[in-house]
């Protein structure tokens, strides 16, 4: 299959993309517009690969859009591209509109026009979503495929939009579509603007590590290459017209894994003063409209297609610390030149709602 993947180069992309190069099965065309997310170094190791083909461009460019389908032909569409952090959407949502909701009706657009015109009677556009459409849970439940959106921040606000036009865009029109509604993610790659790389990089910077409110919001976490076998599986087996949660059965509390990361690292890679990591941990204003739960029921994938993940949190959460260890010099390029882990989200417009 030739896969037209979009935000190939940020965080789930690259797993992704590395997992399909290396499988020696399908080409892969990347097309990322390497925003302060999307980095170059990530895909170095293959870009002189047969099967992978870079393109610098955004997904609102329609003429772009356009000459990819005629010149690949892609098989089906990996749509992953997004802006996709809730604190930067809380400073700034207007990326947000932009690449989400509009990008993607771009997206769709050509990819309509494509798969009318060609051939390819088998041509599927699957749509990377989250499970923050969702909104937030109490303390029980679950969210289901049938679950009403209720989204809470301009990220997951954009990213509901977003689905509802792929769904649109298949009652309506037919376009063969796939949704995927996925928990949080954590593993390599991931930008050290997320709750675990940050905590892991901090943790080595000795700096405070910043816990928004008490720590008691939980999320469900899933080892990415899962995610990436879950889109996988959904791609081959899932019925069109179709979405599917993805989620990793492992709820924790923000502060439990901001505590599992200092006792591994202060077993694996102690403090020069002997105090545990956890003296570091700082509790700060809360993220304006944090939701507080998130789990997810991932029967139907379970179920229908067979998809379970592999990693457990334990395992996950230790191949990403020493992810991080070994690979110090990605994350300190970005450190260097686009992000230094300040804080971002604190709503310096909406203060006194
Ligand atoms: P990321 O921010 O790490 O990467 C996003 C990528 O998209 C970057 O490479 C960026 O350069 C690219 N991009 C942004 N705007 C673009 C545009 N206009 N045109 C082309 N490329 C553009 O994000 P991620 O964490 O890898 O998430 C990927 C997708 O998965 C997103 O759609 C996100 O909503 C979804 N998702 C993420 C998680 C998670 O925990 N990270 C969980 C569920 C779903
Ligand atoms: O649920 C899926 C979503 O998970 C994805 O759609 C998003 O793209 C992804 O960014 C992630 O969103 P979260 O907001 O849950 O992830 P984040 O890593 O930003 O925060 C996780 C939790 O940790 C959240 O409750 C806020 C808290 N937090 C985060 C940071 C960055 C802190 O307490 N301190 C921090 O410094």
């Amino acid at each position: 299959m030739k896969l037209l993947v979009t935000g190939g180069s940020g965080f789930i992309g690259t797993n992704f993309v590395l997992q399909e190069i290396a499988k020696d099965k399908n080409m892969v065309i990347n097309l990322d517009k390497l925003t302060y997310a999307g980095n170059p170094d990530n895909l170095l190791s293959i870009e002189n690969h047969p099967n992978y083909t870079f393109i610098n461009g955004d997904i609102s460019d329609n003429n772009l859009l356009n000459t990819i389908f005629f010149e690949y032909e892609p098989d089906a569409i990996i749509h992953f591209a997004a802006e996709s952090h809730v604190d930067r959407s809380i400073d700034g949502p207007m990326d947000f509109i932009q690449t989400n909701i509009v990008g993607t009706a771009n997206l769709l657009e050509s990819a309509m026009s494509y798969w009318k015109g060609s051939e390819k009677a088998s041509f599927k556009f699957l749509h990377v979503s989250t499970d923050e459409v969702y909104g937030s849970l109490n303390d029980s439940g679950f969210f289901t495929e049938k679950t009403s959106y209720d989204p809470s921040s301009p990220y997951s606000a954009s990213k509901a939009s977003s689905d509802h036009l792929v769904r649109a865009w298949h009652k309506t029109y037919g376009l063969p579509t796939l949704i995927t509604n996925c928990s949080n993610n954590y593993g390599p790659f991931q930008f050290p603007e997320k709750l675990i790389p940050l905590m892991i990089a901090n943790c080595l910077d000795e700096k405070p590590l910043p816990v928004y409110g008490k720590g008691l919001n939980i999320r469900d976490w899933l080892f990415v290459s899962d995610h990436c076998d879950a889109i996988v599986n959904v791609l081959n087996k899932g019925i069109i017209g179709e979405t599917y949660n993805i989620g990793g059965n492992n709820e924790i509390k923000n502060i439990d894994i901001v505590n599992q990361i200092c006792s591994t690292l202060d077993n694996i890679k102690p403090r020069s003063n002997g105090k545990s990591y956890s003296k570091l941990i700082s509790y700060v204003e809360d993220r304006p409209g944090h939701d507080f739960r998130y789990a997810i029921d991932a029967s139907k994938i379970k179920n229908n297609l067979g998809w379970e993940p592999k990693e457990n949190f334990e395992t996950g959460i230790n191949k990403t610390i020493n992810w991080y260890l070994k690979n110090e010099s990605w994350w300190r390029k970005i450190q260097e030149v686009k992000y230094n882990q300040s804080r971002l989200g604190v709503d310096v417009r909406g203060k006194n709602h």
